[in-house]
């Protein structure tokens, strides 16, 4: 069962929320890889069965500049039965809240299997950590059921 992360992170927010979900997969005893999106090989993730991404929101709702190649990427790599789950933080105060996690959940249910979405509002809070739990929960849960499945 083999999971990567991969992430942007400007200020720290979402680095905090992607390294506490690495840690919850971690307990679960699933064999997980935090990237930072600048230290990956794109295509290497078709060697994994489940793939989280972990973005902040920029400008008017937009996908940061660094993580438009992997967007991309997702549009044409055979990832068809790659399990995925999309989760960032953003500012409500802006007219788009994570619309970057919007804008990956949207192409991510077209060409992935999308599990899981979650949208965290600026830094984790103590009430965020059940949520991250949630999240990596229906991973593991997915992840079991095609082990049981093959
Ligand atoms: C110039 C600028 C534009 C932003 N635009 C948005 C936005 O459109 N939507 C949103 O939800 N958050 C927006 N944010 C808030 C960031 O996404 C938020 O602070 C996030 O937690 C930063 O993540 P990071 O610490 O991982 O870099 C913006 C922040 C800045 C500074």
């Amino acid at each position: 069962m083999r999971v990567a992360i991969v992430y942007s992170s400007k200020t720290g927010n979402t680095e905090e929320v992607v390294q506490l979900i690495q840690k919850l997969f971690l307990k679960e005893r699933i064999d997980v890889t935090l990237y930072r999106i600048e230290e990956l090989q794109i295509k290497d993730l078709i060697n994994y069965e489940a793939v989280v991404i972990g973005t902040y929101t920029w400008g008017n709702g937009e996908i940061p500049h660094e993580m438009m190649e992997l967007y991309h990427a997702f549009e044409t790599m055979d990832v068809k039965r790659t399990l995925t789950g999309i989760v960032g933080t953003g500012d409500s105060g802006y007219p788009k809240f994570c619309g970057a996690v919007d804008e990956f959940r949207d192409m991510l249910y077209v060409h992935t299997k999308l599990i899981a979405t979650l949208k965290i509002e600026v830094s984790l809070q103590i009430y965020d950590i059940d949520r991250c739990r949630k999240f990596v929960s229906i991973f593991r849960d997915q992840l079991i059921k095609r082990q049981t499945i093959r």
